[in-house]
């Protein structure tokens, strides 16, 4: 079998079998198929799609290029959640070491940054010493010991992801609903747990901008969750707007230490609920969304929540008092207002904007190789709705030396979109939910 003769006939629109799927992943991993050659099958995909069964053996190639983690040993329902990507999305952070304190295990393994959207790992590592590399062994101990682990992806689970994820970032192959399918059910099916909260993002800050795309996506990832079968339940939010106020790295992880202390951004809180309440419920540890929040809000006001995330910080080699203050964490030395273009009432927000325009400062990659700066990032004064005068700060930009402060500027000026229409409704946070899928 040629990788070239395979990616042709994806290219001009055939199904692949499950073994010339298998050759090509396998072959990436193993260095008999280049780079190139597997930027130009991911561009294929993205044009000509996947079919199902083309999908799942996507998914079976990439979850077998590594190793399974068994977790089978660690009591109680091991529940992780993933997002598929936007703008301003700490949740992860405030909301893993909440539902860990409700007594549901989480094992979390998150992503760095892809395209416009943040990752976890990249905001987990603005706190001092904090280790999110740690080998299967460790975070099996970290599990059993905290119920929690937050940490990134090992060589050994699904290395055709990590290499895969790093590729399409730089090649612009992110937003394809097989390609994001298989790139997180494969990681999450190696991670070792027994169901899955999985929160499809729709809008302007999101892969899927529409919800017809996103609902595709969902339907997608909750028939191979439940094929595998991992109860798994897909929550569809709005992200035609930035969850919370701030976007970067530090300060993000900042907004969720706020949930965890009991303040932080509504919606942020919200989210954590509706999240968290879903995890409590596939976890077993709670019987209705109701009973979830109350949980979830007493491990919030207790102060329980916030403790559980102080022990894993620790634990993973963190300075758990730097999480204690803003100032424990980095932040940028210069600061820069953006006044609004015009008067009138914010009835859009490009979150994608938002992203690049946070990117351009420093908080993202442009290659996979970038370093990233963990102490910039941008404030948003205002939401959907909001009326402001010709000149009312509408940003703030953190950053270092001026840094991209050109460019981010104008993508910033170009995201908010200000009209004299009167009163603009938001979306709701949630705009679907799949709770059962095909089996
Ligand atoms: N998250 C992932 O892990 N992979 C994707 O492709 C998109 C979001």
């Amino acid at each position: 079998m040629w990788a070239s003769e395979l990616i042709r006939r994806k290219r001009d629109g055939a199904g692949l079998c499950p073994e010339e799927i298998e050759h090509l992943i396998r072959g990436y991993v193993e260095g008999d198929v280049g780079d190139e050659q597997m930027a130009a099958f991911c561009m294929a995909v993205f044009f000509q799609g996947m079919s199902d069964e083309e999908t799942s053996s996507l998914v079976k190639a990439m979850l077998s290029s590594g190793d399974t983690v068994d977790l089978c040993g660690i009591e109680g329902v091991k529940v992780d959640k993933h997002s598929t990507g936007g703008v301003g999305d700490k949740i992860s952070i405030c909301l893993a070491p909440l539902v860990a304190a409700c007594g549901v295990p989480v094992p979390m393994m998150s992503g760095r940054a892809l395209g416009h959207t943040g990752g976890t790992l990249d905001k987990l590592s603005a706190i001092p010493g904090f280790r999110t590399e740690q080998d299967i062994t460790t975070y099996q101990r970290l599990v059993e010991t905290h119920g929690l682990a937050l940490i990134g992806q090992t060589p050994e689970l699904a290395p055709a992801d990590r290499r895969l994820y790093a590729l399409r970032d730089v090649t612009a192959t992110v937003e394809s609903v097989p390609l994001i399918a298989a790139s997180i059910m494969s990681k999450k099916l190696a991670e070792g747990i027994d169901a899955l909260v999985l929160d499809v993002k729709v809008g302007s800050g999101a892969f899927m901008k529409t919800l017809s795309e996103a609902q595709a996506l969902a339907e997608v990832l909750s028939a191979i969750g439940w094929g595998a079968n991992k109860p798994t339940r897909v929550i569809l939010t709005d992200m035609d707007r930035v969850l919370g106020r701030m976007v970067g790295n530090a300060n993000e992880t900042w907004e969720a230490i706020e949930v965890l202390q009991g303040g932080g951004p509504d919606d942020v809180r919200e989210l954590t609920l509706i999240l968290g309440a879903e995890m409590l419920i596939l976890g077993q540890r709670v019987g209705s969304e109701a009973e979830g929040r109350t949980l979830l809000m007493e491990a919030i006001d207790s102060g329980k929540g916030f403790e559980k995330f102080q022990e894993v910080v620790a634990a993973q080699g963190g300075d758990p008092r730097a999480v204690e203050q803003r100032s424990g964490l980095p932040s940028a030395p210069h600061q820069e207002e953006i006044g609004a273009e015009q008067e009138g009432t914010i009835t859009a927000i490009d979150a994608e904007k938002v992203g690049w325009a946070a990117m351009r400062l420093g908080a993202g990659r442009g290659r996979a190789s970038d370093s990233i700066d963990l102490g910039v990032g941008i404030e948003m004064m205002v939401d959907i709705g909001d009326c402001v005068k010709r000149g009312e700060v509408v940003a703030r930009l953190s950053h270092r030396d001026g840094y991209g402060t050109v460019e981010a500027r104008k993508l910033l000026q170009q995201a908010l979109i200000i009209t004299n229409e009167g009163f603009i409704a938001q979306r709701p946070l949630v705009l679907d939910r799949i709770e059962e899928g095909k089996q």
